[in-house]
């Protein structure tokens, strides 16, 4: 059993309960993070706290607090929990109201809940390491005009997960207007002729922590890259696909819709922007950087 915070307290994950009247309960209305901790470091943790800070003032939520809370809460979580490489789970919902109105009543005390659980261990010998390849298949986006926000109202996204599980595949592509903006749990890249190509940020995707890295990654080491839209035909067409998310890392992607992309197994580019990935986590690991990696 693990230990989770709640409202101010660490408790055992099965005590932490919150009210029926909660405005998360009744209505999904409240927002969260995932937070990736390597070496017991949270990994870009700025980055996240910035954008749960965002995703609270887009719902209309005037609950900011410094960063060093923030952190303290996770940090109490890695200290009281066992685990070296984990994800913490963050959620803030509206806190509890006396009736089910849809009105956004004005309330001061949210409901802060966070929990955590372990990662795989980091792969030691990473750089010939295999990785599970994702098939995939593509929907039509079912999802709200704002997936730019952080919200826990995800039942469009578990419904299009559980399409691709039904399908014998692992995730679903999400479609929009004939493009294609990311998955049900992570942003979306295609490589063609060597680029890296990414669709820009909209009210249609979330600026993903991990996408902003990669593009960095890119950056620093001179991979061409690309934010532009990416029609769904496209996909089929790419040498490479690739998944990205705080959990999943970089995941590549072998099949859209049962065609095999590229030759079939993770690409070139990919191995190289892995490679850099798990260097730095592997400096992390050595104390030589912090869990900020600033690149
Ligand atoms: N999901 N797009 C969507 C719809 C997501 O839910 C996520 C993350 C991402 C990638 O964001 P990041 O790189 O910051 O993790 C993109 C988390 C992991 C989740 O819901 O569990």
């Amino acid at each position: 059993m693990s230990i989770a915070y709640l409202n101010g307290e660490f408790l055992n994950l099965e005590q932490a309960t919150v009210p029926v009247l909660d405005r998360g309960f009744l209505f999904g209305d409240g927002v969260y993070e995932v937070i990736p901790v390597y070496a017991g470091k949270p990994f870009r943790f700025t980055s996240h706290i910035k954008r749960l800070h965002k995703s609270l003032s887009a719902i209309l939520m005037s609950f900011e607090q410094p960063e060093d809370t923030w952190l303290e809460i996770c940090q109490g979580l890695i200290e009281r929990n066992d685990f070296d490489n984990a994800s913490i789970y963050l959620q803030v919902t509206r806190g509890s109201y006396i009736n089910r109105h849809h009105d956004i009543p004005e309330l001061d005390k949210p409901t802060v809940m966070a929990m955590i659980s372990p990662l795989p261990p980091v792969q030691k010998d990473w750089q010939v390491a295999d990785i599970k390849c994702y098939s995939v298949i593509t929907e039509e986006d079912i999802r709200w005009q704002r997936c730019d926000i952080k919200a826990i109202t995800l039942l469009a996204n578990c419904m299009l997960k559980q399409k691709a599980l039904e399908s014998g595949a692992d995730d679903t592509i999400l479609v929009r207007n004939g493009e294609a903006n990311e998955a049900t749990s992570s942003n979306l890249f295609i490589v063609r002729d060597g680029v890296m190509i990414t669709p820009p940020l909209s009210e249609q995707l979330l600026a993903g922590v991990t996408r902003e890295f990669i593009l960095a990654l890119a950056k620093k080491h001179g991979i061409r890259y690309e934010e532009r839209p990416i029609p769904e035909h496209e996909l089929e067409l790419a040498d490479e696909i690739w998944l990205s998310s705080s959990t999943k890392e970089i995941r590549p992607v072998i099949k859209v819709n049962g065609v095999t992309i590229g030759d079939g197994v993770a690409g070139p580019v990919w191995r190289r922007m892995y490679v850099y990935y798990q260097q730095l986590k592997e400096q992390l690991y050595q104390g030589e950087i912090s869990g900020e990696v600033e690149l």
